[in-house]
């Protein structure tokens, strides 16, 4: 036996309603937003999204660069999506051997520490990756060091290893690995597979323009970096 059609006529005119009202404060919100004022994140068009021909100096908008106003990520400079490196057991980046300092020393940025100066206002930035590369040569320095670590150093370290927990499990690498990776004899199997990784010399080539562009401009006032 059918049901008398009532009900569900009474239903689909609810359903018409209530779709033709949520649409209208759709609309209604978006006239709103319409008239809002432009945010402040100018540096996105020019900076984001141009690749290799990244302006340094951006003028587009005198506010831009200021406060909140920056992007989350340094633009590289002509990078590829990615390039392959292969993961292996190295003579170089000891902890004891004389040259092991120097050899950790020349992972960062040459002259400008890792630090950059952004946008019209020269902003001041620390990249990330420095960060990290700072808190391996800082556990290098107390792996060699006699003495116990003082009290600053000891929150150092936990600062460190706290922030390489976290920056490991952000972009954790499950590559599968054959077996037990620690009953491996190192000396003689001395490779660990090849891993996507991105494109840093596109970063350090982007940092050695960035620091050009500083010195270029504080010359054109008389001035010289301080090291
Ligand atoms: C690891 O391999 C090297 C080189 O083949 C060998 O001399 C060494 O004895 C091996 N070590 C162990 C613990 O098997």
């Amino acid at each position: 036996m059918l049901s008398s059609p009532a009900p569900l006529l009474l239903f689909a005119c609810i359903v018409s309603l209530y779709t033709f009202l949520t649409l209208s404060i759709l609309d209604d919100i978006r006239v709103v937003l319409k008239r809002r004022p432009t945010p402040l994140s100018h540096y996105s068009e020019s900076q984001s999204f141009c690749a290799d021909s990244c302006p340094v100096d951006i003028s587009v908008n005198p506010l831009a660069w200021i406060e909140d106003d920056v992007p989350d990520h340094l633009a590289l400079l002509g990078a590829k999506k990615h390039v392959l490196m292969p993961v292996e057991e190295s003579v170089r980046f000891g902890v004891h051997e004389p040259e092991a300092y120097d050899e950790w020393l020349s992972l960062i940025s040459p002259e400008d520490q890792g630090n950059v100066r952004l946008g019209p206002n020269h902003r001041f930035m620390n990249v990330a990756l420095i960060h990290q590369q700072h808190c391996l040569r800082f556990f290098r320095t107390h792996l060699v060091e006699d003495e116990s670590l003082s009290q600053a150093d000891v929150h150092h370290t936990e600062h460190c290893l706290s922030l390489w927990r976290e920056h490991t499990l952000c972009a954790a690498d499950i590559t599968l690995e054959p077996g037990d990776p620690f009953a491996h004899n190192f000396t003689a199997q001395r490779d660990m597979g090849v891993r996507q990784c991105m494109d840093v010399r596109a970063f350090y080539k982007t940092m050695w323009k960035y620091w050009g562009d500083w010195v270029q401009y504080l010359e054109s006032r008389g001035m010289e970096p301080a090291h």
